[in-house]
């Protein structure tokens, strides 16, 4: 399964970063009416829930994520989906708090782009659970996390006709440039510089 088409013509590819540790996460919880959700970093386990979770979303979002249609993920799908290394990929997910299985309700994840200090951005959250604020809270503990690894900027490709991700990432805060392509988009945005959001540092430019 192909994720999603994602630029790889980097402006900053010859920028180095520094071999490091992964960093740690502490888990956080978002509270709406009758449920929580724990957000922390996937991880291997999570690969039936991660099955589970895809193949349960609406077409149209499923379009928006992957850019085509999918057919049902399989287990060797989710593998590399599920096994990062915490540093040059990293995906946050969003798991209801209740008994049983674990379920996923959201999954935000980067990927560097080769050595540089660019990384490709997706989000996705379960059809009954968008617009509730959770997509935005994932999307910037992710940027945020993607700073401490040093990464500086987010960007992929998205349809030219999904403009809800760019009123999204907009009212999330982040600065966004959009170059317009045939079919598609590309967005560009610093993850340390956000606008009107606490611990980020306000534009300079
Ligand atoms: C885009 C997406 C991740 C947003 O997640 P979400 O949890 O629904 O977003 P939030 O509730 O945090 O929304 C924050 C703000 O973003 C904007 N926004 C979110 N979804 C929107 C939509 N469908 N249309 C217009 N604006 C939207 C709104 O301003 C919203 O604030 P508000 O509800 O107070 O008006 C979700 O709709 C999704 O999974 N879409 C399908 C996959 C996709 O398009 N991924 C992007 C390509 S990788």
């Amino acid at each position: 399964m192909a994720g999603c088409d994602f630029d790889t013509g980097i402006d900053n590819k010859d920028k180095q970063y520094n071999e490091q540790s992964p960093i740690f996460y502490e888990p956080r919880f978002f509270n709406d009416e009758g449920f929580t959700l724990k957000i922390r970093p996937i991880s291997p386990n999570d690969t039936d829930a991660w099955i589970i979770f895809v193949n349960g979303l609406s077409p149209n979002s499923k379009y928006y994520r992957f850019h085509h249609i999918i057919k049902d993920v399989c287990a060797k799908d989710a593998q590399p989906f599920c096994s990062i290394d915490y540093i040059n990929s990293f995906a946050l997910i969003a798991e209801l708090v209740k008994d049983g299985l674990p379920e996923i309700i959201a999954v935000g994840r980067y990927t560097r782009i080769n050595k540089s200090t660019n990384a490709e951005f997706a989000i996705v959250v379960d059809d009954d659970f968008q617009r509730r604020g959770i997509g935005a809270e994932i999307m910037k503990e992710l940027a945020k996390v993607a700073s401490m690894n040093k990464i500086t900027t987010f960007e992929g490709y998205t349809l030219i006709e999904n403009y809800e991700i760019i009123n999204f990432l907009t009212k999330c805060g982040f600065i966004l440039k959009v170059v317009p392509r045939t079919a598609m988009q590309h967005v560009s945005f610093p993850t340390d510089r956000m606008v009107g959001v606490r611990g980020f540092e306000p534009p300079t430019t």
